[in-house]
């Protein structure tokens, strides 16, 4: 070789950045929550970040002419790519309908007591086929990455019988190898009650009939009830989250949505990786989450569309919790933007720009049980990152119409713009 001995073949180099996020801040003197460099850069190799610092000092080791993939970064940002730790992004139908009749004064738990909503969603997903619901779920994928997003959760949920379910997680996993976005998949069999059966008959069924199937098939990774009023008691979610353990699979909850019912406390009991919605959530289950080290996911696209009060985030925030945002995605909350989900966390929960970075990338990895970096951009992490289209991280929250994302990176490959 020509190159001089001190020189390494990286993958992918991006240079001359004008702002980097690298991850949360390690300085606790420091008044912003983010480790953030100038004119620095990233080095990446096998998908992994292996060199990060000042320009000068990473393309030494690592020249761009020998680079894979180089890119100048000059007066842009670059963030880690976005992680989506709560979606419901598997499913087949239209609810634009019910949308019209909640402006019109119909309430969500009205709609689905009558039948309509979750249990809507799931005659329609039933009947699909699965290459339907494998097109509409990557469909679904494909606007994620264009704003920023580089690893989503995906639960089941729309199917409410063994058949559908395991159908479901097929879809999610077969998504999974489909497109460049990495999938957690969480199996939601407790979703809602379906039509032909009572609560109790069907939690039984969950956990004798389901839960078994599912962990034979081996994809999910964890396991999430809707602990609400007229839905699951808290009981019933702990039942159905134990025996889920038991089959290997890490609680989480939906928890304080519409009703304070004790979902939180439940999640804190059990050690679930994440309690999310917390719409209702006081400051006990606050303490209660924050002593257990369960990550708030809170979802502020839910109360958007639903004109509901946002969850009290500068509350999580204030007694330390390391808050994530997540967009939610679903019938009845169909943004698949997490820079949205920053832009109302900001705008609508008074979190920081900052904040609701953080908690969109390195604090939503956590609520996935992800220790291997993700959603920072240290060395050892993978190297998923999105190059903006501007000179700041701001510009994520700030922006609100298209994503300001130039181009996105999944293990060191360009993958978008
Ligand atoms: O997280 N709250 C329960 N599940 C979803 C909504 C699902 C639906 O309405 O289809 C949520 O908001
Ligand atoms: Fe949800």
């Amino acid at each position: 070789s020509e190159r001089a001995a001190s020189t390494t073949e990286a993958a992918c180099v991006v240079f001359d950045i004008g702002e980097l996020v690298v991850g949360p801040s390690t300085d606790d003197s420091s008044e912003t929550p983010l480790e953030i460099r100038e004119n620095a850069a990233v080095a990446a190799v096998d998908g992994e970040v292996v060199a990060v610092g000042s320009s000068e000092d990473v393309t030494r080791e690592y020249p761009p002419e020998n680079a894979e993939t180089a890119i100048d970064a000059e007066g842009r940002a670059v963030v880690p790519g976005f992680v989506d730790p709560h979606t419901h992004a598997v499913f087949a139908g239209d609810r634009s309908d019910e949308f019209e009749a909640k402006l019109r004064g119909a309430e969500y738990q009205e709609i689905l007591e009558e039948g309509g909503g979750i249990l809507r969603t799931v005659r329609a997903t039933r009947e699909a086929s699965d290459d339907d619901l494998l097109a509409n779920l990557t469909g679904h994928l494909e606007t994620m990455l264009a704003h920023g997003t580089t690893t989503v959760e995906v639960k089941s949920g729309y199917g409410l019988d063994t058949e559908t379910e395991l159908r479901l997680l097929e879809a999610i996993d077969r998504a999974d190898d489909a497109q460049p976005i990495d999938l957690v998949p969480t199996f939601m069999g407790a979703h809602a009650v379906p039509e032909e059966q009572d609560t109790e008959e069907y939690v039984d069924a969950v956990v004798e009939e389901q839960l078994p199937a599912v962990a034979d098939q081996g994809i999910a990774r964890f396991c999430d009830v809707f602990c609400e009023e007229g839905v699951f008691d808290v009981e019933q979610s702990r039942r159905v989250l134990e025996a889920g353990a038991e089959h290997g699979l890490t609680p989480k909850v939906h928890a304080e949505e519409f009703t304070r019912l004790g979902g939180a406390q439940l999640a804190a009991d059990l050690e679930a990786a994440s309690a999310d919605h917390l719409l209702h959530a006081a400051e006990d289950d606050i303490d209660a989450l924050v002593d257990s080290g369960v990550v708030p996911v809170l979802l502020p696209g839910t109360a958007f569309g639903l004109g509901e009060a946002y969850a009290d985030a500068r509350a999580f925030l204030e007694a330390g919790a390391p808050v994530a945002l997540a967009t939610d995605f679903n019938p009845n909350c169909h943004s698949r933007s997490m820079g949205f989900a920053q832009t109302l966390g900001a705008v609508e929960m008074g979190m920081t720009p900052a904040e609701a970075l953080l908690a969109s990338t390195h604090n939503a990895a956590l609520a996935l049980d992800l220790d291997d970096g993700t959603g920072t951009l240290r060395e050892g992490a993978p190297a998923d990152a999105v190059v903006l289209e501007a000179p700041s991280y701001v510009h994520v929250a700030y922006r609100f119409d298209t994503p300001a994302v130039d181009g996105v990176l999944k293990a060191g490959e360009v993958v978008h713009g």
